[in-house]
């Protein structure tokens, strides 16, 4: 029984991904059979291909605002391309971060305890206020049509505007779709493409991302069941953590309009926990990367067909590690810490303890360019790497059974 439930899942998770919309019907509707775990892998992460920088902003808060990007595409490559780039850190409520870490290390194999270890990069900690190459952002700037709410320095409750970088209270709670991000304390230099950030719009305060093709992210938070907001909010009740292409955040985070941030064009997005139906799943976190390594459908994503309990009365420790072989790694566990210098042998210590695993291996995959309309470029994916898609989940969902 629990065999046929979870083949069926995950067929339909993987049909999906690669597919598109069309079946995501029957996708939601199944999405709770997707077994429980502690860990969630992507393995074979990172491909060859492009994305569409960011041109010009134009009078952002006039309603005649309009966004272009480069006509030449920006090419990316290597393990866990294009998240090999610099990324910023968000957070959605309901949730409190009370410890944030951020290491890379020179070489690190999941599974493997001689390899590097890590150092630590950027470090916060809501008990003694410690906040070491961190920065605090949120969207409570101006408004506009093309790139929505420009953003400004966190105040110490996360969410209003503040007029200098400043540490995040502890306990300082976000409520459902409230949310702030956190970039490196390295400032931009000027505005343009070929720049150290590439375009950003103008008069936020812009950082850089945190680097590294192997890199890792230690998180300690509570995701307790909403209480006070209204319950037709959007996202309501849906927490998240999730990493960006730190140029997104820096142009328009939400935005309809393709040529306003290299989002659409896929330079990157990597949800790490993240609620995605807070009606019938709302303690399910999934994790799920918006590229086109292997599919058309940057929305839809690729998932991997299982979750991690969202725990709403203690609290979670967890995190992210990508790794030299471009597998990219979710756990959940509360042996996780947060360290100046890490060894490889605890990681996988804290990956270990965390529970049974589930995989979505990744095609392998060269894109020719990517797409600026919702349908167009993309990897294009043949039968054959379809039926090798299936094959592979269904190993996968075999050797997590066993
Ligand atoms: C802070 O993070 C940035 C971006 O990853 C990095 O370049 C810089 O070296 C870090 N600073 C310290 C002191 O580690
Ligand atoms: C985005 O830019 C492309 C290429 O310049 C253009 O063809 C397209 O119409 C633009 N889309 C929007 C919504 O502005
Ligand atoms: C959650 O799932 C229900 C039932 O499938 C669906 O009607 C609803 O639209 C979903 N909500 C979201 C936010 O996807
Ligand atoms: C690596 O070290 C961890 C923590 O000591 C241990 O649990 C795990 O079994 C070790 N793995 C291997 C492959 O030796």
């Amino acid at each position: 029984m629990i065999f046929t439930l979870t083949l069926a899942a995950a067929l339909l998770g993987f049909a999906n991904e690669v597919l598109g919309a069309s079946l995501s019907a029957s996708l939601s509707s199944s999405a709770s059979l997707a077994p429980q775990v502690g860990v969630l892998e992507f393995s074979n992460f990172g491909y060859s291909g492009t994305y569409n920088m960011v041109l010009e902003l134009k009078d952002p808060t006039s309603s005649s605002c309009t966004c272009k990007v480069d006509s030449t595409p920006n090419a990316f490559s290597g393990i866990n391309a294009p998240l090999n780039e610099e990324v910023s850190v968000h957070f959605r409520g309901p949730l409190t971060l009370s410890k944030f870490a951020v290491y890379t290390a020179s070489d690190f194999v999941v599974g493997t305890n001689g390899s590097g270890s890590w150092n630590r990069l950027a470090y916060y900690d809501a008990s003694s206020q410690t906040s070491d190459n961190v920065t605090f952002l949120t969207t409570a700037g101006d408004d506009s049509p093309c790139l929505g709410k420009a953003l400004t320095f966190a105040d110490s409750d996360g969410t209003s505007k503040a007029s200098e970088s400043t540490v995040l209270a502890k306990n300082a709670k976000l409520t459902s779709n409230q949310e702030f991000s956190i970039f490196s304390d390295i400032k931009c230099g000027s505005s343009g493409l070929g720049k150290d950030c590439g375009v950003y719009r103008e008069g936020i305060p812009a950082f850089h991302g945190f680097y590294g093709a192997v890199k890792m992210f230690t998180f300690e938070f509570t995701m307790p069941t909403e209480s006070s907001a209204s319950s037709s909010i959007s996202n309501y009740n849906m927490p998240a953590i999730w990493l960006l292409n730190a140029h997104i955040p820096r142009t328009a985070q939400y935005s309809d309009n393709v040529n306003c941030s290299c989002w659409r064009s896929g330079c990157g997005e990597f949800d790490i926990f993240e609620v995605k139906n807070g009606t019938t799943e709302p303690n399910h976190l999934y994790a799920t990367i918006h590229d086109y390594q292997g599919t058309g459908e940057i929305e839809t994503g690729l998932q991997v067909p299982g979750y991690i309990a969202r725990d709403t009365s203690n609290t979670m420790r967890g995190g992210v590690v990508f790794d030299s072989n471009g597998d990219a790694v979710v756990w959940m566990s509360l042996s996780t810490a947060f360290d100046s210098s890490i060894a490889a042998s605890n990681v996988n210590g804290w990956i270990g303890s965390s529970g049974s695993k589930q995989v979505n291996q990744l095609l392998s995959v060269k894109a020719k360019s990517s797409a600026l309309s919702k349908k167009s470029g993309g990897a294009v994916v043949s039968a054959n790497s379809l039926t090798h898609q299936i094959v592979v989940a269904v190993l996968g969902v075999v050797a997590w059974i066993l």
